[in-house]
């Protein structure tokens, strides 16, 4: 478990251990996309991590998705996100914004300009949404135009300098979770015509545009991104050639020399084994629901550099002292994952408290 605890080289950047907080949404930021007054509170208790991945971050108005999720396009955007990195700092942590466009997942009761939500083709998730009115129906899309597609990748390129100007070490593109992203890689979100859609190659481009738009503008040793090969979420079919696509995308990412590769396991470990051949960079994997037991073992086998933990960090602010010392967790409350204030949030206590 030692290596666990020893410092990385990560993109640009020496880490102070090998434990990475994933990316969770919390939806309480304010309704302009501004960070929440105790953001960045909740953030620099975690700072103990080597890396801190935030929550999904939208883009643009188009790429809101749920109430109440942060914006990084904005000046307020820019001033609130810089108290959360500067307090993360101050701790001695590193953090990098997930930049997430919710695309297809999104209620037009949820966005700042109430318009239907946009994506590969207008083809409905057929899942419900929470909205301020309670849950919805998701209603289908409207199809972004070929024009469009280029601007969309423009704006994950304007959103990642903004992320920067706030302080972001880096960021993290949200290519996984059947967001935008991940429609143009599936057949069933993606019935596109143009160079977006049909081949493996067309599906993976949007892609790859927006993480080498990112590593043009910020250095492509600050932009990272995320991957979920074969999710099956909300309508998500990456079909029989899904494995194929990956091996593409991620040999032609691997080319841009990015800061990492964060992948969210979704079971299929033939293709893993093959990611983590075709990937050189640095590979952070997630494998969600694993236990403390099995914290380190990727490491251990030396298929991953850095590991990634969802839940168990977001209910024990001082995860990494928990692990060093053998001490018990604290157990994750579901009723505080998304919306409210302090509690199920900030009110985690640690060791000391405890
Ligand atoms: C409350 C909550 C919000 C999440 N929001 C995001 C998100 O914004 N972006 C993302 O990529 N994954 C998101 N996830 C997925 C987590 O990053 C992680 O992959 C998942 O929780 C599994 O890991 P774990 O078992 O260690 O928690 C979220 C998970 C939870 C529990």
């Amino acid at each position: 478990m030692s290596k666990l605890f020893d410092p990385v080289r990560v993109g640009r950047y020496t880490l102070q251990n090998r434990l990475v907080m994933a990316p969770m949404t919390r939806s309480r930021a304010q309704r302009d996309g501004t960070p929440g007054e105790l953001a960045a509170e909740y953030y620099a208790q975690r700072a103990s991590v080597g890396l801190i991945v935030t929550e999904g971050t939208q883009p643009s108005d188009d790429g809101q998705g749920y109430l109440t999720t942060p914006g990084i396009y904005t000046d307020a955007h820019v001033a609130g996100w810089k108290k959360t990195t500067d307090a993360v700092h101050a701790r001695g942590g590193h953090v990098f914004i997930q930049l997430m466009h919710a695309g297809r997942m999104s209620h037009p009761d949820n966005t700042p300009h109430h318009r239907l939500g946009v994506a590969p083709s207008a083809i409905a998730p057929g899942a419900p949404m929470f909205t301020v009115t309670g849950m919805q129906d998701i209603p289908a899309p409207r199809a972004l135009t070929t024009e469009e597609v280029r601007q969309t990748v423009q704006d994950f390129r304007y959103a990642a300098r903004r992320a920067i100007e706030a302080g972001a070490d880096g960021v993290e593109i949200h290519g996984a979770n059947a967001y935008l992203i991940q429609q143009f890689f599936a057949p069933s979100a993606n019935a596109r015509t143009d160079e977006y859609g049909g081949s493996i190659e067309s599906r993976a481009r949007f892609a790859i545009e927006v993480a080498t738009a990112i590593a043009e503008e910020i250095g492509a040793d600050r932009t990272a991104i995320r991957l979920s090969p074969g999710t099956t979420l909300w309508g998500i079919d990456e079909g029989v050639n899904g494995p194929d696509l990956y091996r593409h995308l991620v040999a032609e990412l691997d080319k841009l020399g990015l800061a990492y590769l964060h992948i969210m396991h979704q079971g299929n470990e033939a293709l893993l084994a093959d990611v983590g051949k075709l990937w050189h960079g640095t590979l952070i994997l997630n494998r969600p629901g694993r236990s403390r037991e099995q914290v380190g073992a990727d490491l251990a086998t030396g298929l991953a550099d850095l590991e990634a933990y969802g839940q168990m960090i977001l209910a024990n602010p001082d995860f990494v002292i928990r692990l060093k010392e053998g001490a018990p967790m604290n157990d994750a409350d579901r009723n505080g994952f998304f919306g409210g204030a302090a509690q199920g949030y900030t009110d985690y206590p640690t060791l000391n408290e405890a």
